[in-house]
């Protein structure tokens, strides 16, 4: 039960922040959000919106029965059909809730929707009812509520929760509204909805202007109790609130702004939270982002340096162990038994039964074999790819050879990939290394793409690192990313073509679906 100092955190990484990225996640990678996500201590999660496809109905599904103590929720439109996926989608979970919106500005109703507002009021009653046949945990958002006239707000609140609306959500739809008119628009809810005492008022705010924390905070001082966020600022466009920073920032100065209102939020499962979503979506945090970022902590001019090593507080606000960062991660090697793998798994937030063990430490031991030390993040690696080889793939690299120097041998390479159930060989040459093992793969898996974007990075830190090389290819206008890690940067790249090649086959089954 929530009492009126509680912020319920509503987190739609899966859902608002999925849709705005280049290539959607597989089942597994939401679930593997879902339940690190959980254990951060996100009160609901917005997993999908189940109308939109097969694959977001099995997710839907599947992280509601996963989930223990969070509520997870779906998307819905306020139309029939939707309503009724969410409800199939999570009917057998414990508890569930769905979500139903429509737009409410003037801009959408007469130009998107092309209706009278009273239909679109209809339509909400309508779609509130529906969804409280099955549930009794029902939100309803007014789309493009920052620009929507504050009398046809009102009525639609008031409407809303008179047909049932547990949650009203007040979305500023294209992060348009400045925090003192957003903080108005809240205000006035509350002094002119009769009923809003009926249900909890959250707030939903964009960061196309970068007011989407201040928005939210506003919000809650004028007596917001939900905040819907993304993990590291993930969302359409310019993204939704960041979790992190109205997370930190109530923690901080919830007391004296308003009177000693929390989270649920284990604020030291944050860094690692971030560094989840960041793998998995391929989304990487900015060095200076707010509390996630690499510099977030650090002291760069000689005058900071001097004032923290006198007195931290001189130039901290925050400690970086009170989002959880830390210095000391575990070391394994190859001597290390799979006891010690499942108890870093598990201190990692990975549940027992959710992957299995003998695969993970068969690789964890080629790793080692090779690195000599393994750290929780490369553990961590493993299971991001342990998710991808799980995945149904037509490439995989088989063997590799590369011969390269100095300025009289030409670069060439050999490259052996399974192909369904076969194995083919190409040998070739390029201007450099990586180039002679992209035509080579190429050639094997019969996709011309080129090659947008290529970036190798540091996967760990310093010298026990790992290289990871991101690709970006272009096909058929289309983008498609493809991620490899390794400890030798070549077979990093080749993993990375293979893994983009294998999305652009997928893409390519089902385009041939709908075609036939
Ligand atoms: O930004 C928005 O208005 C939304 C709604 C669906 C809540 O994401
Ligand atoms: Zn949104």
């Amino acid at each position: 039960m929530q009492d009126s100092k509680q912020v319920i955190i509503f987190d739609t990484t899966l859902r608002d922040g999925e849709q705005a990225l280049q290539q959607s996640l597989t089942v597994k990678q939401k679930l593997q959000i879902a339940l690190m996500l959980e254990q951060l201590g996100v009160d609901v999660i917005e997993a999908g919106f189940p109308i939109s496809s097969p694959g977001d109905m099995q997710s839907v599904h599947e992280i509601a029965m996963a989930l223990k103590s969070t509520v997870c929720c779906g998307l819905s439109r306020a139309v029939d059909k939707d309503i009724d996926a969410c409800y199939e989608a999570m009917k057998d979970a414990e508890r569930f809730r769905i979500h139903t919106f429509i737009a409410t500005s003037d801009i959408h109703v007469q130009s998107k929707l092309r209706k009278s507002f009273e239909d679109i009021r209809e339509m909400a009653i309508r779609a509130v009812k529906r969804a409280r046949n099955y549930t009794d945990d029902v939100e309803f958002s007014c789309e493009d509520a920052g620009r929507t006239p504050i009398d046809h707000l009102c009525g639609m609140v008031e409407a809303a929760i008179s047909a049932g609306a547990t949650t009203v959500n007040i979305p500023d739809t294209v992060g348009y509204t400045l925090p003192y008119e957003w903080g108005n628009i809240i205000h006035t809810l509350f002094n002119r909805v009769p009923n809003i005492d009926k249900a909890v008022i959250s707030v939903h705010c964009h960061n196309d202007l970068g007011m989407a924390t201040a928005n939210s905070l506003t919000g809650v001082m004028e007596g917001a109790r939900q905040i819907e966020c993304c993990m590291n600022g993930l969302g359409e466009r310019a993204g939704n609130t960041s979790l992190e920073e109205v997370v930190m920032a109530m923690k901080l100065r919830g007391e004296k702004l308003m009177g000693g209102i929390y989270t649920n939020i284990n604020t030291t499962s944050i860094a690692r939270a971030s560094q989840v979503v960041s793998g998995i979506t391929n989304e990487p945090v900015p060095s200076h982002k707010a509390i996630v970022g690499s510099n977030a902590f650090a002291h760069s001019s000689g005058i900071h340096q001097d004032g923290v090593l006198k007195n931290k507080s001189t130039y901290e606000i925050l400690t970086p162990e009170s989002v959880g960062f830390k210095d000391n991660n575990m070391h394994m090697t190859a001597r290390s038994g799979r006891h010690m793998i499942k108890s870093v798994l598990t201190n990692l937030g990975y549940q027992e039964g959710t992957y299995d063990l003998d695969e993970i430490y068969q690789r964890f031991l080629k790793l080692a074999d090779r690195k000599g030390q393994v750290f929780d993040y490369d553990l961590e690696t493993l299971m991001f790819f342990s998710h991808e080889l799980e995945e149904e793939t037509q490439f995989s690299l088989d063997n590799l050879s590369v011969i390269s120097g100095g300025k009289n041998i030409l670069p060439t390479a050999a490259v052996r990939l399974k192909i369904g159930k076969r194995t083919r060989t190409e040998s070739g040459t390029g201007n450099g290394p990586v180039d002679a093992v992209f035509n080579c793969i190429s050639r094997l898996t019969g996709i011309k793409f080129e090659l947008f974007n290529f970036v190798i990075s540091a996967k760990g830190s310093g010298m026990n690192a790992q290289g990871q090389v991101d690709v970006d290819l272009i096909y058929h206008n289309r983008h498609y990313h493809g991620k490899g890690i390794s400890t030798d940067v070549i077979e990093a790249s080749a993993m990375a073509l293979i893994s983009a090649c294998n999305s652009i086959y997928r893409a390519k089954i089902i385009e041939d679906e709908k075609e036939h």
